[in-house]
């Protein structure tokens, strides 16, 4: 079953199911600078949220009322969710598993942040910064990492689900750069690895080439925004 990945920039993807089911990681379309120009997203069943941060949470509320969306977060970021008016979210937690349409989504552990700003301009409790292992109905898993510096447990992560692809940050500054990828490759043990969170602002100076240089085991691919990848 081959599917097709999509990167919206910055830390954004679409996943396109054979039978059109589509999910989107971390929606964040309006002012984000490297969104593809005109590009339009036409069904969202599922949206999964990494963390409150508003370059992954900001256009989850109108997407999800727009399309009746699966919103999967922690519990806490869903709650928040649910108080702005989304009715579809399904708050979960870390090391549980749900069916999200025809995949199954585990939620993992990040190290990262997680405050939600508001718009009056203070920040309220999100509950933790996440990552995602998605199970695709044949079996195949990829891990979506959200933002996150490397941590040891990324081995617990391929021991138990190992993931043959990983969405992975590599900008620095906000997430793990360039060297402490290269030590997440190493212990995820995916072949192929698509970098994220990198280039969108100029404190994001790590560069798929770097961690190529550095994790010379892992095929590193570094997507276009806007044109699609079929894995
Ligand atoms: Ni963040
Ligand atoms: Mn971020």
């Amino acid at each position: 079953m081959a599917i097709e990945i999509t990167w919206l920039g910055h830390g954004t993807f679409q996943l396109v199911l054979p039978d059109g089911e589509t999910i989107i990681c971390d929606p964040w379309l309006t002012g984000n600078p490297a969104y593809p120009a005109g590009f339009e997203i036409t069904r969202c069943d599922t949206i999964l949220i990494s963390h409150g941060h508003f370059d992954h949470i900001h256009d989850a509320i109108p997407l999800a009322k727009k399309f009746g969306s699966k919103v999967v977060a922690i519990y806490e970021t869903a709650h928040w969710l649910g108080r702005k008016g989304v009715e579809t979210c399904s708050g979960m937690n870390k090391g549980g598993s749900q069916q999200a349409g025809s995949v199954t989504v585990t939620m993992t552990h990040a190290v990262h942040s997680c405050g939600i700003s508001e718009d009056d301009g203070s920040i309220v409790y999100g509950g933790e910064a996440a990552g995602y292992v998605i199970t695709l109905p044949e079996g195949r898993t990829l891990y979506f990492a959200g933002d996150t510096n490397v941590f040891s447990d990324m081995a617990l992560i391929a021991e138990l689900y190992k993931p043959s692809l990983a969405f992975l940050p590599i900008g620095d500054f906000y997430t793990m750069g360039p060297r402490e990828a290269a030590l997440a490759c190493r212990l995820l043990q995916a072949e192929t690895v698509i970098p994220m969170h990198f280039g969108t602002f100029p404190p994001l100076v790590g560069r798929p080439s770097a961690l190529q240089d550095l994790a010379v085991a892992t095929k590193i691919l570094e997507l276009t925004p806007g044109i699609p990848f079929t894995w």
